[in-house]
C-alpha cells in the first residue's frame, strides 16, 4: 500500500479515486485465495469509498513512472470531453507514439520537434525530460484549444522544476488554419512533426493538411511527420490515406507498434497505427 496507494506522489498528486478502489479492489481479488487480507487493505478500500465519487472533480493526476528516476506527473481532465475540446485527457494514441519514441531515440535526438494537437502535453514533456535523456533539441507542443495550452503550461511545470525549468519545452496555442500566423521566426526550423489522436474529424481534415503543407513547403525531404492514429472508425482513417496519397505525401507504417514494449501501461486493446510522412517535392 506504500508503494501504490500511499505513494508520496499519490499523496501530493492523488490520482482518480475510482482507480484507486478498482486497483484495491483487484488486489483483493488477487488476494481471494489467501487465508486473510491485511486490515490495511481492507482500511485503504473503506477510506477510499468514504471519500465519494470522482463525479465533483473536474481533475486528477496520473502518474508514469518510466524508469526508477524518471517519472512524468500530468495533471487531466477525468472526462474525455471537457470545455469544448477532447484535448483534456491523454489518448492510447499519445501513449502508443511516446512508448514507439522511447524504443526509437534516434528519431528525436539533436532535431527540433513541433507536436500539433498536442493536448495534455505528455510528448513534449517526455522528448526533454532530463532523467529520459532523449536528446531532442528544440521542442515546441501545440494546440488550437486555449484549456489545452493552459494545462501543458500547467503540466511543464509540474515537471520541470527549479534547474530543470530552463531546457522545458515551450508551449503554445497554434490553430492549424491559422498556421502562417505562428511566429515562427522565433523558432528554430523544424525536423520532426508529431501529431497523436488527431484523425477523427473530417471537418478538420484540410485544415491538417493545410498546416503540413505549410511545413514540408519549407523543410521538403529534411521533414518526417509521425502520425499515431487509433484505429476506430477505418472510413475516416482511409479518408485521410487518401488525402495524404493525392498531396503527394509517401506513408511508412512504422513497424512493430503493437508489439513495442509498454513504458506507459497503454491498454494494447485499443488498436494504434503509427506512420511516418514525408514528402520528396
Ligand atoms: C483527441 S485529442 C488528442 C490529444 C493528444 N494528442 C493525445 O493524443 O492525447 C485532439 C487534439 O487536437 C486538437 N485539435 C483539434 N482540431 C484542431 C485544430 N483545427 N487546430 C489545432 N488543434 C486542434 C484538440 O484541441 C485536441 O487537443
Amino acid at each position: 500500500m506504500d508503494a501504490t496507494c500511499r505513494h508520496p506522489l499519490n499523496r501530493r498528486y492523488p490520482v482518480r479515486r475510482s482507480y484507486v478502489e478498482a486497483f484495491i479492489k483487484q488486489l483483493m481479488h488477487l488476494l481471494k485465495d489467501q487465508d486473510e487480507v491485511h486490515d490495511d487493505i481492507y482500511g485503504s478500500l473503506c477510506n477510499r469509498m468514504a471519500e465519494g465519487s470522482d463525479s465533483g472533480t473536474a481533475y486528477s493526476y496520473k502518474h508514469y513512472i518510466l524508469q526508477p528516476d524518471a517519472c512524468i506527473t500530468l495533471r487531466e481532465s477525468n472526462s474525455f470531453v471537457s470545455e469544448g475540446t477532447t484535448g483534456l485527457c491523454t489518448w492510447e494514441a499519445a501513449l502508443a507514439l511516446a512508448d514507439y519514441l522511447v524504443e526509437h531515440p534516434d528519431l528525436v535526438r539533436g532535431k527540433n520537434v513541433v507536436e500539433l494537437g498536442a493536448g495534455a502535453g505528455l510528448l513534449g514533456i517526455l522528448l526533454k525530460l532530463p532523467a529520459m535523456s532523449m536528446q531532442a533539441k528544440q521542442v515546441l507542443i501545440t494546440d488550437g484549444s486555449e484549456p489545452c495550452v493552459q494545462l501543458m503550461r500547467e503540466n511543464i511545470a509540474l515537471n520541470f522544476t527549479d534547474s530543470a525549468a530552463e531546457q522545458a519545452p515551450k508551449a503554445e496555442q497554434l490553430r492549424w488554419d491559422a498556421i502562417s500566423e505562428f511566429p515562427w521566426q522565433d523558432y528554430a526550423e523544424t525536423d520532426l512533426l508529431l501529431a497523436a489522436d488527431v484523425i477523427y474529424d473530417d471537418s478538420q481534415f484540410d485544415a491538417l493538411l493545410g498546416a503540413m503543407d505549410y511545413f514540408y513547403t519549407r523543410r521538403g525531404r529534411q521533414l518526417e511527420m509521425l502520425l499515431a492514429s487509433t484505429v476506430r472508425n477505418v472510413d475516416t482513417l482511409h479518408k485521410f490515406m487518401t488525402k495524404l496519397r493525392i498531396c503527394n505525401y509517401k506513408v511508412t507504417p512504422c513497424a512493430n507498434v503493437s508489439a513495442c514494449a509498454s513504458h506507459f501501461c497503454r491498454d494494447h486493446t485499443a488498436a494504434v497505427q503509427v506512420i511516418s510522412i514525408r514528402r520528396y517535392s
